[in-house]
């Protein structure tokens, strides 16, 4: 039987949030709903991240749970980075799985569904560019805050990461392709527009570069705000850095992973930045707009880090008094070079240091936050909060603001931040002068 009701279930980074989006609008095209949860869904779709450590494993007992009482299931599609990890060996260690596709090849998925039902077992990890921006369809919703994918895959193979193998090569979408999905989602709603990549600022088209695109966008009558995320160091450029200082809807803020402060672990991480070109980068860009909140990503206990490495981590991120930063514990991952270094590191070892560091992080964070007690701002809405009246939203730092208000999602009003938390900030809501 043809399945009427759809769930997808993403993991990961925004990428797949993106494609979770546009999967759910292709399949509503052709004329299946969504459904509440996977219990009555006809089909369920693992978006999956193969990042960090036992993602197929998890993938799989995922699928195992779908079982149901009467020994029936949904449909099973096992899409995402674990897919393209995995292919067909996925079928023969699950045989609950019926579609395996790879991010690169969500355009079949409706065909690869009527081979399911036609009992068919289909496997498609091709990767062919931009063949599945082509098949989605317009996009007619959008959250105040919308993810628009620009750029896929990565070229910079560092020796920890499995990116390049699941996402492909670097590849650009059309810069025509990208503005009209731009206007679509205004008018479908969006305030603000994140542009996503695997290496967003690398993207590139008909001579044009990341800076261009981002001018153009902020043409769109109705977008307030552009952010984008993730770039890489060594993609950072002076005319992207220029465009902070002048484009007024670019949001100050500004996601660069640097993962190590040790010189000795980046090279061997293959990141070709070091601490010094990461620093001034960071200093341009403040030259450029004082005000930028920077975030971060960082790896802990990679094969051979020493105490005396992991102290120059400890003491990038007080030189850099990072707004918020992600870390994570070293996870070896099967095929990449790293995961055959010699001198890996005691889990125990990693442990510790990965809460030194996040103590750290908290305590930049924390006086990140306070230094924006009192300060008159704007909050774009995105959602209710816990309590009555109270709503959710991000500032121009991206922290996340709660405040009373009668305003909804999509309204971008004027807040006084009152308190700070780690985590998020409390603001006021200003009254509007009187026209
Ligand atoms: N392209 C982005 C990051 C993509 S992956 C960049 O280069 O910055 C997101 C983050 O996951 C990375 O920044 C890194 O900190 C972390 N990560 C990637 N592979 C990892 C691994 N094998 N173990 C632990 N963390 C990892
Ligand atoms: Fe992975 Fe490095 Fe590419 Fe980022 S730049 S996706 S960490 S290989
Ligand atoms: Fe994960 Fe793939 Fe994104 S491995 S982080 S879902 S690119």
């Amino acid at each position: 039987m043809n399945p009427k009701t759809f769930k997808i279930k993403s993991f990961g980074c925004q990428m797949n949030v993106y494609d979770g989006e546009r999967m759910a609008e292709l399949l509503g095209a052709q004329g299946m709903s969504a459904a509440a949860g996977t219990d009555d869904a006809d089909l369920v779709v693992f978006n999956t991240c193969h990042i960090r450590e036992k993602a197929a494993e998890k993938a799989y007992s995922d699928v195992g749970r779908l079982r149901r009482e009467d020994g029936s299931k949904p449909l099973i599609a096992l899409a995402g980075c674990v897919a393209q990890a995995e292919g067909a060996e996925a079928k023969r260690r699950s045989s609950m799985i019926d579609i395996v596709v790879g991010p690169q090849a969500y355009h079949r998925l409706p065909e690869m569904v009527a081979e399911a039902v036609r009992g068919a077992r289909p496997v498609d990890t091709d990767m062919p560019a931009i063949a599945k921006f082509d098949a989605f369809p317009e996009r007619r919703r959008a959250n105040p805050s919308a993810f628009l994918t620009v750029q896929e895959g990565c070229d910079k193979f560092c020796t920890y990461c499995v990116v390049p193998y699941t996402r492909g090569a670097e590849i650009s979408r059309p810069w025509n392709d990208i503005v009209a999905e731009a206007h679509a989602l205004v008018a479908a709603g969006a305030r603000e527009i994140v542009l996503l990549g695997q290496n967003v600022n690398a993207w590139t088209h008909d001579g044009r570069d990341f800076a261009d695109l981002i001018r153009a966008l902020a043409t769109i009558d109705g977008l307030a705000r552009i952010r984008y995320t993730t770039s890489h160091p060594a993609d950072m450029t002076d005319a992207l850095i220029a465009a902070h200082g002048e484009v007024e809807k670019l949001m100050p803020y500004l996601h660069l992973p640097v993962q190590s402060g040790s010189n000795r672990v980046l090279k061997a991480m293959n990141r070709s930045h070091s601490v010094e070109t990461y620093l001034a980068t960071i200093e341009k860009m403040r030259a450029a707009r004082p005000d930028i909140a920077v975030s971060g990503d960082f790896i802990v206990g990679f094969p051979g880090e020493t105490e005396a490495d992991f102290d120059a981590t400890l003491q990038i991120v007080d030189a850099v008094r990072y707004a918020s930063a992600y870390s994570f514990k070293y996870s070896a991952r099967p095929g990449t070079p790293a995961a055959s270094m010699e001198d890996q590191i005691p889990r125990t070892v990693m442990d510790d240091r990965l809460q030194r560091l996040q103590a750290r992080i908290t305590e930049n964070q924390m006086s990140f936050n306070r230094s924006k007690i009192g300060v008159d701002t704007q909050v774009l809405i995105e959602r209710k909060g816990r309590h009555e009246g109270q709503m959710i939203g991000r500032s121009p730092w991206l922290q996340s603001v709660h405040v009373e208000t009668a305003a909804q999602p999509g309204e971008i009003i004027d807040v006084t931040l009152v308190a700070a938390g780690p985590n998020s900030m409390t603001g006021a809501a200003r009254q509007k002068a009187a026209a």
